[in-house]
């Protein structure tokens, strides 16, 4: 599945990620600017902070907000948003085929 990283610039990095990795690993691994997944995806860091942009067929697939997460997303470098997410906690399936997340300003 592709997933679109959309920098603050407007710019963006379109990868293919495997089904089973997360948005913030898939991100990591090729060294996307704005990714930081300090805790390494345990909902712990709140530095893979992304806002989702979601379109209704994609809306259904993504996981709910956990309550670590939803305690993190508190503490998030650029305010918090109704489609903030934690990367790590988003796990690529082929139905989100073609998710586009905008990466934050910064993450600390
Ligand atoms: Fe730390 Fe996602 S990588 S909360």
């Amino acid at each position: 599945p592709k997933v679109a990283y959309v920098h603050p610039d407007g710019s963006r990095d379109v990868l293919d990620v495997s089904e089973g990795t997360s948005v913030m690993q898939a991100a990591v691994a090729r060294g996307i600017d704005g990714i930081t997944g300090e805790c390494g995806g345990s909902a712990m860091c709140a530095t893979c902070h992304v806002y989702v942009d979601a379109e209704p067929s994609h809306a259904q697939h993504l996981p709910p907000v956990g309550a670590d997460e939803d305690e993190m997303l508190d503490c998030t470098a650029c305010p918090r948003a109704p489609d903030s997410r934690l990367s790590c906690q988003l796990v690529v399936t082929a139905a989100l085929d073609g998710l586009v997340v905008r990466l934050p300003g910064h993450q600390r």
